[in-house]
């Protein structure tokens, strides 16, 4: 081939590439920031009907404190799994809509878990600031990327994929996540299984459980019953 058959292919492998790159992020801003009117949304809210990107309130209106976000400081209550997760997103974290990002504050209980989930809309970044994390994720050929995390050490998840994390230290686990989108989207495993409502027939040939097995795993993932 003639290096001007192997550029024009590079290029367009390249531009493959930024297409589907481009596809796979939230949109882009047509504005410099967007902070959503609180009239407006709340109305939104209201309808129940979900929209990602808010509507804009006008810009003389906007303040430096809609760029700040002073909630996570200390960490969220604890869940009877050990963990406390403090989300930041454009409903509590005005500044951030229509910009593609997010962030959250994590925090685990010693002997806690983040158990299995994944986030359809994001790869997470993680920065553990304090504690040893067990911490990983499995690929769609089931194999587990996993070992132990210090302080100070970062983590990526792809998207769309499982991970999970457990204290395996003898303090409190804190660590940040970051995300890109504003809407990462989560989606627990345990519950999404059995406490989403799926024939419970289905259920017990899915995992070779019985009825009582599978009433057990209900009654412990219920959402009613989460805190
Ligand atoms: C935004 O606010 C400014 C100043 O109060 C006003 O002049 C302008 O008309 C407003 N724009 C819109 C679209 O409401
Ligand atoms: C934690 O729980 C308390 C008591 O139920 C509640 O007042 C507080 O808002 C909760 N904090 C968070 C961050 O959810």
């Amino acid at each position: 081939m003639s290096t001007q058959k192997n550029l024009w292919l590079l290029l367009s492998i390249f531009s493959l590439n930024l297409a589907i790159i481009t596809l796979a992020s939230d949109p882009d801003p047509v504005q410099d920031f967007c902070i959503p009117n609180p009239i407006l949304a709340s109305m939104i809210k209201t309808h129940h009907t979900f929209h990602t990107i808010l509507p804009c309130k006008n810009s003389s209106e906007v303040i430096t404190n809609d760029f700040i976000f002073s909630n996570m400081k200390t960490s969220g209550n604890f869940s009877e799994t050990g963990l406390a997760v403090m989300p930041a997103n454009p409903t509590n974290f005005p500044g951030l809509n229509t910009l593609g990002m997010s962030f959250a504050r994590t925090d685990i209980e010693i002997g806690g878990i983040n158990p299995p989930h994944f986030h359809p809309r994001a790869t997470e970044l993680i920065h553990v600031i304090q504690g040893k994390v067990y911490s990983g994720f499995v690929d769609s050929n089931n194999k587990v990327f996993a070992r132990i995390l210090e302080q100070g050490e970062v983590m990526v998840f792809p998207r769309g994929l499982v991970h999970f994390m457990m204290n395996v230290g003898d303090e409190v686990v804190t660590l940040f996540g970051s995300f890109n989108s504003q809407n990462p989207g989560l989606q627990k495993i345990p519950s999404a299984v059995f406490g989403s409502g799926i024939d419970e027939e289905l259920l017990q040939k899915a995992f070779g459980l019985s009825s009582k097995q599978i009433g057990t795993m209900k009654r412990k993932l219920d959402p009613k019953q989460e805190r």
